[in-house]
C-alpha cells in the first residue's frame, strides 16, 4: 500500500503519526473509507460530504480541498497499483507546537492511504451467512458524540467483538441507549420482514452501504424504513444481513443461538447482493 502523509507519498511502512497526536492520544479524530472496485471510486462524493462534515462539525481546518483532497486519494490508489483497493482518509487534531492543552492550538493533520481490499467476511460467511451475538454493550449515546461523525471511538465495538467471541460467534451487535439493536464493529444491519426492510435509525453511523440499499430498494420497489430494531424483532425476522464499505452487503443467518428463518441465506438479501456488486461495474 501507498500513504499520503506531510505533503509526501510514501510506503505504508513509512507512514507514521507521533505519539503526541490527539487523534491517537484522545480518539480526536475523523476518517472515512471508501472502495475502489476496478480501478474505480465507487461513491466517492458521498464519503467526501460525510468526511469533509465531520471535520466541520469538529471544529477542524484543512489545509486541503475537496479537489485536493479526491487528486491525493486517486494518487495513492495510482502509486499502490492495486485495482481494488481499501482506501481512508483521516484527518486528526494532531498536536500543538507548545504541548498546549486547547485544541483551539492545535495543528490539524491530514492523511490517507491505499491498501488492497479485504472484505469484512470472506466467501464461505458471504454464502453461508455470518453468526453474529448481540452484547449487552451499548454504542456511545448519539448526544454524547453525533453518530453521522465517523470517529474511531471503538471500546464499545471491541467489547461487543470480544463478548460475541466468548459466546461462540463471528461478530457482534450492541445496542443503543435504549435497549435497541444499533451497529456492530464497522457495519449497520437490516431486518427484512415479510417483505420490507427495517434498519436502525438513531445512534448509528449514516452507513454510505446502508444509503445504498435504500437506493436499490427505491430502485426494485422493496419498501424500507429507518426505525428502531428490537432484540425480539431481529430474532424473528425473515432475513438480516450487514452492510459496510469493507465489504458491501452480507447475510447474516444465526444470531446467538437461533437461526433466522431456515437459517439459509435470504432471497431478498441474495437479490440485493448481486444488484450491489453490478452497481460496481
Ligand atoms: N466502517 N458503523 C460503523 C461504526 C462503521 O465504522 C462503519 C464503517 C459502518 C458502515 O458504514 P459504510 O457503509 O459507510 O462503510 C457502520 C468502515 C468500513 C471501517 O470499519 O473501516
Amino acid at each position: 500500500g501507498v500513504a499520503f502523509m506531510d505533503g509526501q507519498y510514501l510506503p505504508m511502512s513509512e507512514a507514521k503519526i507521533s505519539v503526541l497526536d490527539w487523534g491517537f492520544l484522545h480518539s480526536d479524530a475523523t476518517y472515512d473509507t471508501v472502495h475502489v472496485w476496478n480501478g474505480r471510486f465507487f461513491r466517492l462524493n458521498l464519503h467526501l460530504d460525510r468526511f469533509l462534515g465531520g471535520i466541520e462539525r469538529l471544529r477542524m481546518n484543512l489545509p486541503y480541498d475537496r479537489e485536493e483532497i479526491t487528486s491525493i486519494l486517486k494518487s495513492c490508489v495510482a502509486l499502490s497499483g492495486h485495482k481494488s483497493a481499501y482506501v481512508e482518509m483521516i484527518c486528526t487534531r494532531g498536536s500543538s507546537p507548545t504541548f498546549s492543552r486547547d485544541p483551539r492550538q492545535a495543528e490539524n493533520r491530514f492523511m490517507a492511504f491505499a491498501v488492497p481490499f479485504g472484505s469484512v467476511a470472506n466467501n464461505e460467511q458471504l454464502e453461508r451467512g455470518l453468526h453474529v451475538a448481540i452484547s449487552e454493550t451499548v454504542r456511545i449515546p448519539p448526544k454524547s458524540i453525533d453518530p453521522s461523525i465517523k470517529n474511531y471511538h471503538w471500546l464499545d465495538l471491541v467489547k461487543g467483538l470480544f463478548d460475541a467471541y466468548d459466546m461462540g460467534a463471528e461478530t457482534a451487535l450492541i445496542l443503543d441507549t435504549d435497549g435497541h439493536i444499533a451497529e456492530g464493529p464497522g457495519f449497520n444491519v437490516f431486518i427484512v420482514r415479510d417483505g420490507s426492510l427495517t434498519t436502525p435509525a438513531f445512534g448509528v453511523l449514516p452507513g454510505i452501504t446502508r444509503r445504498t440499499v435504500f437506493d436499490l430498494c427505491a430502485e426494485i420497489g422493496l419498501s424500507v424504513a429507518a426505525t428502531d430494531v428490537s432484540r425480539a424483532e431481529i430474532k424473528q425476522a425473515d432475513e438480516v444481513f450487514v452492510t459496510s464499505t469493507a465489504g458491501g452487503i452480507m447475510p447474516v443467518t444465526r444470531i446467538d443461538e437461533a437461526k433466522i428463518a431456515n437459517g439459509k441465506v435470504g432471497p431478498i438479501t441474495s437479490r440485493l447482493m448481486n444488484f450491489y456488486w453490478q452497481k460496481h461495474d
